[in-house]
């Protein structure tokens, strides 16, 4: 199949790449721009750890073409600190020990952070549904979700997020 010249914005930075028309969102973050933060798990839409935002909206990256989201602006795991600073969520999972073996948490800081653009004090139930699609095979959610409580909480003034 031919291929296209696009660009993305992602985290602010315009990229430009030349790509197979069926190339999927998430290959084009890792393969093509090197962000390795955004993880491959299932690409079934299952896992969530593909998880980015496309717009501010939570999206798994592997049910999305690349060249679908020319003119949006994603952000991955990477694109969440802001000048030398952790975003609060980012805070809150550190404080919380919401990871342990790491694979699932990009996937698992974007899915909260789509939620808490859209919702900035969700209820323990709003956040559980928000990571739902999510799988983490070793943390438990337990500490995920008491992240994102202490973020609702406004127990950090970090203005990144
Ligand atoms: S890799 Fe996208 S949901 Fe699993
Ligand atoms: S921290 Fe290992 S899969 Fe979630």
């Amino acid at each position: 199949m031919e291929k296209k010249e696009i660009k993305l914005s992602v985290n602010k930075v315009e990229y430009e790449l030349y790509v197979n028309p069926k190339t999927l969102l998430v290959e084009a973050i890792r393969d093509h721009i090197g962000l390795t933060g955004t993880k491959r798990g299932c690409e079934t839409v299952s896992c969530g750890a593909c998880t980015v935002l496309v717009n501010g909206l939570a999206v798994k990256a592997c049910s999305i073409l690349a060249m679908q989201c020319i003119g949006m602006e994603i952000t991955t795991s990477e694109g969440l600190e802001a000048n030398g600073k952790l975003a609060p969520i980012q805070n809150a999972f550190l404080d919380e020990g919401s990871y342990q073996c790491g694979f699932c948490t990009s996937g698992m800081l974007m899915a909260t952070s789509g939620l808490l653009i859209e919702n900035p004090k969700p209820t323990v139930d709003e956040i559980k549904e928000a990571i739902e699609g999510n799988i983490c095979r070793c943390t438990g959610y337990n500490s995920i979700v008491r992240a994102v409580e202490r973020v609702a909480k406004g127990m950090y003034k970090e203005d990144s997020l």
